[in-house]
C-alpha cells in the first residue's frame, strides 16, 4: 500500500499509511479544500444520484413517464434559484477548484492507496471528462432546439435523437462512466479525508460498497440509454401533434404543472 505524508511545521516529513486527512495550515486554503470536498457530496453528488437513478431512470417506463418527470422538475417552486444555488454554482465551484487542485498537484501523489497512483490520476481525469460532458450536455439540452421546460412532452424524443447517433451515444457512455466513477470513488475519498471511516478493514469494506454504487449508477444509466435506443424515433408529424395537444391541455395542467397525457 502506498503511504500518505503528513508534515507538521518545523518537523521532518513522516510517512503514514492511507489517505492524508485535510488539515489546516498545509500550504493551501483549508476552508476551500473542505468546501471542495463537501460540495462533491452535497449538493453535486446528491444531484448526480437523483439525475441518474431517479429522473433519467423514468425513461425505462417510456416517453410519458419521462415527460411527467421533466414537467415535475421544471415546475418545482423557485426552480431557477434551486438550480442556480443547488446545481450550477456548486458544480462550477467544484469543477474550477478541482482543475486548480489538479494544476497545482495538491494532495501529494502518494496519498491515494491501492494500485500506485492510478486512483489519484483517475480521480482527476474522470472529473475532467465529466466536466466536458456536463458542459456539452447542458448546452445541447438547455440551449439548443426545443425548450423542454415549455414542452416536456418532447424530452424523450430530444434525448433519443442524440443517443441514436453512435458517436454521441459513446460520448453519453463515457460521461456516465466517468461521472459515476468520480462520484463513487469520491465518497470513499471523502470518508477517508474527513476521518469518517479510518480503520484499514473498514476502509476496504467501504471501497467495496463504493464499487457497488459505481456499478448501480452505470447499470441504471445503461438501462435508460437502452430505453432511448430501443424505441422508434418520433416523426416530425408526431412531434407537432404532441406540441399541439400539450397546448390544448395547458388549461388543465396549470394547477399541478403536469401535462395531461
Ligand atoms: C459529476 C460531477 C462531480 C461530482 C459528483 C464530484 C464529486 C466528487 C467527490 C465526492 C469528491 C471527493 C471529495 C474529496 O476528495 O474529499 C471529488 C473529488 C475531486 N473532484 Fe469532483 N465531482 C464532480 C466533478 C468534478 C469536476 C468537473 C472536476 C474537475 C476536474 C473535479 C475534480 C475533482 C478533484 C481534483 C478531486 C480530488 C480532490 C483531492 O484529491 O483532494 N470534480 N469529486
Amino acid at each position: 500500500m502506498a503511504s500518505a505524508s503528513s508534515t507538521a511545521p518545523g518537523a521532518k516529513e513522516i510517512a503514514v499509511p492511507g489517505v492524508a486527512p485535510l488539515r489546516a495550515g498545509q500550504g493551501y486554503s483549508f476552508v476551500l479544500r473542505r468546501l471542495h470536498s463537501l460540495s462533491g457530496i452535497v449538493p453535486v453528488g446528491a444531484f448526480l444520484f437523483e439525475h441518474i437513478l431517479i429522473s433519467n431512470s423514468t425513461a425505462i417506463s417510456g416517453p410519458d413517464a419521462y415527460a411527467r418527470q421533466v414537467s415535475f422538475l421544471a415546475n418545482l417552486p423557485l426552480v431557477f434559484f434551486l438550480e442556480l444555488f443547488g446545481i450550477w454554482l456548486p458544480i462550477a465551484f467544484h469543477a474550477l477548484y478541482g482543475f486548480y487542485i489538479w494544476y497545482r498537484g495538491d494532495g501529494n501523489t502518494t496519498a491515494y492507496p491501492w494500485s500506485g497512483n492510478w486512483m489519484y490520476t483517475a480521480q482527476r481525469w474522470t472529473g475532467g471528462i465529466a466536466f466536458v460532458y456536463i458542459v456539452w450536455h447542458v448546452y445541447t439540452m438547455r440551449f439548443l432546439g426545443d425548450d423542454l421546460h415549455a414542452h416536456p412532452e418532447l424530452s424523450f424524443g430530444k434525448v433519443q435523437h442524440e443517443v441514436m447517433q453512435t458517436g454521441l451515444f459513446l460520448f453519453y457512455v463515457l460521461g456516465l462512466v466517468a461521472a459515476s466513477w468520480h462520484f463513487a470513488y469520491g465518497i470513499w475519498l471523502f470518508s477517508a479525508k474527513w476521518g469518517i471511516v479510518s480503520g484499514d478493514k473498514a476502509q476496504k469494506r467501504l471501497l467495496r460498497v463504493c464499487l457497488v454504487l459505481f456499478l448501480v449508477l452505470c447499470g441504471a444509466g445503461f438501462a435508460s440509454l437502452y430505453s432511448f435506443r430501443s424505441q422508434a424515433l418520433p416523426t416530425d408529424d408526431q412531434n407537432r401533434t404532441m406540441i399541439h395537444s400539450s397546448h390544448k391541455a395547458g388549461a388543465q395542467t396549470a394547477s399541478n404543472g403536469r401535462p395531461v397525457q
